[in-house]
């Protein structure tokens, strides 16, 4: 039977710390209206105790959604976490989000403690979480890197605690999927209590690799991914909510699904990046400005003869109005006639050769060629045929 991945938007906190990329509140609702509109289950709406603006938002956010759970971030600390209780006040469905780095390089570094004051804290942290009445997901922050002897007791104490989520992130983006993957498996090998836990991805893309290694963990047993919209976030950015909602529903075969409504992507991108100022790179999967355009001759023809040949989804799917043939230097005759047939002209045998000649000079100079230059071109073909 098809398991079912929940999916934990968090573009409105880990996302929203990208420099430049700050969100008024107003702004912030509207996304998470959004997001619930396209059927992500959790919304991490901010880190309340961060600033007074980061408070007002996650309240007005529980105030606004009312099917998805919404989450606030906290450290595990005291104050942290009285005030995301808070925040949370008026939420359907409320999470504290809590956790402390478990790897020795945080332990020793960042905290200058030992790996049995961090279990310690981490459990406290859970523990009082738990007493303000909303679920509790734990981070184990840098998971990736950490020893997993000690992830693993970290995970069974704070599960043990009443933990709801465990969140495995790989915090710096140094996995592989292999090691990622066997991470997780490892988790649900030695952990006692894990099935009492669902336990959460949350991957950064530092070396490319945020989405393959969700995706493994995912396949290893992980049932909640921790994604952004274009997969934003700090440094090279989070996983992205569109590629791992796509994966999922083109790859029947991996016995998944998700409750996103995936039509509604492409909007809710174009929204995000408008937003947040933040343009999605042409060729970036599913919503960059190049993910249905065609360019060269051999890819255009096979398209134009069956759109599978070079289409392993529908635009529709992701809410692309449609694909679209771009006509450079490297396009054919074929996409050529079809562009100006779209235009309402028909043009074939000599008088194609001949257009194709005259285009080809327009590309070379011009790069790209639009409807009025085919205008242009054909009319002159007209001209010179009288
Ligand atoms: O990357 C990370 O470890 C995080 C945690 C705070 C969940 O964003
Ligand atoms: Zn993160």
């Amino acid at each position: 039977m098809s398991q079912r991945i929940q999916i934990f938007d968090t573009t409105l906190r880990d996302g929203e710390q990208v420099p430049g990329c700050q969100l008024s509140t107003e702004e912030k609702i509207m996304i998470a209206r959004e997001l619930e509109a396209l059927g992500v289950d959790v919304i991490e709406a901010g880190f309340p105790i961060s600033s007074p603006g980061d408070f007002l938002s996650v309240v007005e956010i529980s105030k606004a959604v009312k099917i998805p759970t919404v989450c606030g971030l906290t450290r595990a600390k005291k104050d942290d976490i009285d005030v995301a209780a808070e925040a949370l006040n008026h939420a359907a469905k409320g999470r504290i989000h809590t956790g402390i780095g478990s790897s020795d390089i945080h332990i020793k570094h960042k905290f200058k403690s030992t790996r049995e004051q961090v279990l310690e804290q981490g459990v406290w942290a859970v523990k009082y979480a738990k007493e303000k009445g909303y679920e509790v997901e734990f981070y184990a922050e840098d998971a990736g890197r950490a020893d997993l002897v000690f992830l693993a007791q970290l995970t069974e104490a704070v599960i043990a605690a009443g933990a709801d989520v465990v969140n495995i992130p790989d915090t710096t983006g140094y996995c592989l999927p292999d090691l990622y993957g066997k991470r997780i498996q490892y988790l649900f090998d030695h952990v006692s209590n894990i099935h009492k836990a669902v336990i959460s991805v949350h991957c950064h893309n530092d070396l490319g690799l945020a989405t393959a290694n969700t995706i493994a963990g995912l396949t290893h047993g992980a049932r909640q991914a921790e994604v952004t919209m274009n997969g934003i976030g700090e440094r090279a950015g989070n996983t992205s909510l569109e590629e791992v909602a796509m994966i999922i529903q083109v790859h029947k075969d991996l016995g998944l699904h998700t409750n996103i409504k995936s039509e509604r992507i492409y909007e809710l991108s174009q929204l995000v990046s408008s937003t947040m100022r933040m343009p999605v790179q042409a060729n970036k999967a599913i919503v960059g400005r190049n993910a249905f355009a065609h360019s060269s001759g051999i890819h255009q023809d096979g398209f134009l003869k069956h759109a599978e040949n070079y289409e392993i989804m529908n635009p529709a799917d992701v809410g692309v109005p449609s694909s679209s043939i771009v006509l450079t230097a490297r396009s054919g005759r074929a996409a050529l006639k079809h562009r100006v047939e779209l235009l309402g002209y028909h043009v074939e045998g000599d008088e194609l050769n001949t257009l194709y000649e005259n285009f080809l000079l327009v590309a070379d100079e011009k790069k790209m060629v639009h409807d009025a230059d085919l205008v242009t071109l054909v009319t002159n073909l007209e001209i010179l045929q009288k």
